[in-house]
C-alpha cells in the first residue's frame, strides 16, 4: 500500500471536514444527549462522521470505518485497512466554547497503526504521523521527547479522578497531583494526547476512553517515543473502551507503578 498516497487523501479530507464544521456555526446546532446529561452529540458530529465514511468509501470501498457515532458498518475486527475516527473530540467544548475541539483519525492495517491525525478545527493546526517516518506539527518535525523527572512534569487529568470513584484509589492520584509541577484539564482527549506528543504536557491519564479517542494519537505517540498503554501498562485495545495513559517515556513507568491502584 502506498502510504504517502493515503496520507495525502486523509489530509485533504480532514481539512475539508474542518471547513465544513467551521461553516456549521452559521446555522442551528441540534444538541442531544446520549448516555447522560454530560454526554453530548450534535448534528455536526453525525454529519462529519458521514462525510468521512462517504469520502473513504469513494477512495477505496474495501476500507472499513470505525466511528464514534456509529454512522457506518459495525466493525468487529481490525483485519485489513481500518479507519478509526472521532469526527469531533471534545463535543462539550464545541457546543459551549466553540473552540478546543478536534478531529482525530487513525489508519490501521491488520491492527498495525500506519497513519495518525489530530486536527484542531478552529486553529487549523495539524499533528500527524506516518509510521516509521516521523511525526509533524503543521509540517515541522516533532522531536523525540526529552528526559524529565516526575516532579518536573505537567500532567493532564480530569478533576473527577481526585475524588472518590469506582475505578482507582483516588488517594494515590492526590499524591500524584501533589508531586507533579502542575495539572491541566482540557476536555478533549485528542488535544491532551497532541500536547503530550509535542511536549506541552508530559502525561495524560483517563479512566475510560474509546478506540476513536486514541486511535490517531497512538500512531503519533510511537514516532516521538511517547508511551501509550492502559493503566495496567498493557497495549491499548482498539476495539473496546479501557483505561488510558500516554506519557513521556521517562515517567510512564513510574506513574503506572507508584500512583495507579485500580479497584
Ligand atoms: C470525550 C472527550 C473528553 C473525555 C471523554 C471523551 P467526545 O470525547 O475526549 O475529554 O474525557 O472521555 O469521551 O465525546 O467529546 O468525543
Ligand atoms: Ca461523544
Ligand atoms: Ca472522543
Ligand atoms: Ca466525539
Amino acid at each position: 500500500m502506498d502510504l504517502k498516497h493515503v496520507d495525502k487523501f486523509a489530509k485533504e479530507m480532514i481539512f475539508e471536514a474542518g471547513r465544513r464544521i467551521r461553516q456549521s456555526f452559521s446555522y442551528d446546532l441540534k444538541i442531544e444527549t446520549k448516555s447522560g446529561a454530560n454526554d453530548l452529540v450534535t448534528n455536526v458530529d453525525r454529519e462529519t462522521e458521514l462525510f468521512f465514511i462517504e469520502s473513504i468509501k469513494a477512495f477505496d470501498a474495501t476500507h472499513k470505518v470505525l466511528g464514534e457515532e456509529g454512522m457506518g458498518e459495525k466493525v468487529h475486527s481490525l483485519e485489513g485497512p481500518v479507519w478509526i475516527i472521532d469526527p469531533i473530540d471534545g463535543t462539550m467544548n464545541f457546543v459551549k466554547q466553540h473552540r478546543h475541539f478536534f478531529i482525530t483519525i487513525g489508519f490501521y492495517v491488520d491492527g498495525v497503526g500506519k497513519l495518525g491525525y489530530i486536527f484542531d478545527v478552529m486553529r487549523e493546526d495539524l499533528f500527524c504521523a506516518i509510521a516509521g517516518e516521523g511525526a509533524w506539527y503543521n509540517g515541522s518535525p516533532l522531536r523525540k521527547l526529552q528526559p524529565l523527572t516526575i516532579d518536573e512534569a505537567v500532567i493532564g487529568i480530569n478533576a473527577s479522578w481526585v475524588t472518590p470513584n469506582k475505578h482507582i484509589n483516588h488517594e494515590k492520584i492526590i499524591e500524584l497531583v501533589r508531586t507533579v509541577r502542575g495539572t491541566r484539564s482540557y476536555g478533549s482527549a485528542a488535544m491532551e494526547i497532541a500536547f503530550v506528543v509535542s511536549g506541552k504536557l508530559d502525561a495524560y491519564i483517563s479512566m475510560r476512553l474509546a478506540p476513536w479517542d486514541i486511535g490517531g494519537g497512538i500512531v503519533i505517540a510511537k514516532e516521538v517515543g511517547a508511551i501509550a498503554t492502559n493503566l495496567n501498562g498493557q497495549d491499548c485495545d482498539l476495539l473496546n473502551s479501557d483505561t488510558f495513559i500516554i506519557a513521556n517515556p521517562y515517567i510512564h513507568h513510574k506513574i503506572v507503578e507508584d500512583y495507579i491502584e485500580e479497584k
